[in-house]
């Protein structure tokens, strides 16, 4: 069999209706912005990893460390344990983040990221008040992921269909914009003593369509 063919039989892919897909491409190494499938055809991954493979493929300098590193300690519980490489990354994350971050906490990807920040802003408003804020704002067409929580911030669509009736209910708004502008903060101020937090991508909603705001 292929390993396209092993592919199909045992794996589910993403974002994808496995019913009438087209074969995956089956990429055998990356190097820099190229992918390489088992025939030697060379790619440019222009998506780049949904957008998160900055450093391109198998960067030498990243491949060498993440080698080290697992020598060393690949992994401890972090419930009651710490090791130096989360705490340096925590010391030098800090600095180059707006406003007055103090802490860091670590989360396992983007959608897990997003339900951890939604449950500290409402576990915040449960510890410092007697009747806690629990309206969320977020952007119409946005995207946060694919677990309750993010499918529930997002805009609604035919990947979260399924699950509309266990979604939370959410406060959608436009993007700003210099007609809509005056409206959405009159809308914003109306709101502002029931909110508990407003989540949004920063100047571009990405899977949301690439729609730019200021
Ligand atoms: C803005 C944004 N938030 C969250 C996510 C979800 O990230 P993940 O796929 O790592 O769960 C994505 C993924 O594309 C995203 O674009």
């Amino acid at each position: 069999m292929t390993l396209v063919e092993r592919d199909k039989a045992v794996i589910w892919h993403p974002y994808t209706q496995m019913k009438n897909a087209l074969p995956n491409i089956p990429i055998v190494r990356g190097e820099g912005a190229h992918l390489y499938d088992e025939n030697g055809k060379k790619y440019i991954d222009a998506v780049s990893s949904w957008w998160v493979n900055i450093h391109g493929h198998s960067h030498p300098y990243i491949a060498e460390k993440v080698a080290e590193q697992l020598k060393v300690l690949e992994h401890v519980i972090f419930a009651g344990f710490t090791h130096e490489p989360a705490v340096l990354l925590a010391e030098r994350l800090l600095p180059l983040l707006p406003g007055k971050q103090e802490k860091v906490f670590y989360s396992d990807n983007g959608s897990t990221a997003v339900e951890v920040a939604i449950k500290m802003c409402l576990q915040y408003w449960a510890n410092t008040s007697p009747n806690p804020r629990k309206k969320i704002i977020a952007f119409k067409d946005a995207y946060h992921g694919d677990t309750f929580g993010a499918m529930s911030v997002s805009g609604r669509s035919i990947f979260t269909d399924p699950f509309k009736s266990l979604l939370f209910d959410v406060e959608f708004i436009d993007l700003p914009n210099a007609q809509n502008i005056v409206q959405l903060k009159s809308k914003i101020n109306y709101l502002s003593n029931e909110v508990a937090c407003f989540i949004f991508e920063p100047r571009v909603l990405g899977a949301g369509g690439m729609l730019m705001y200021e």
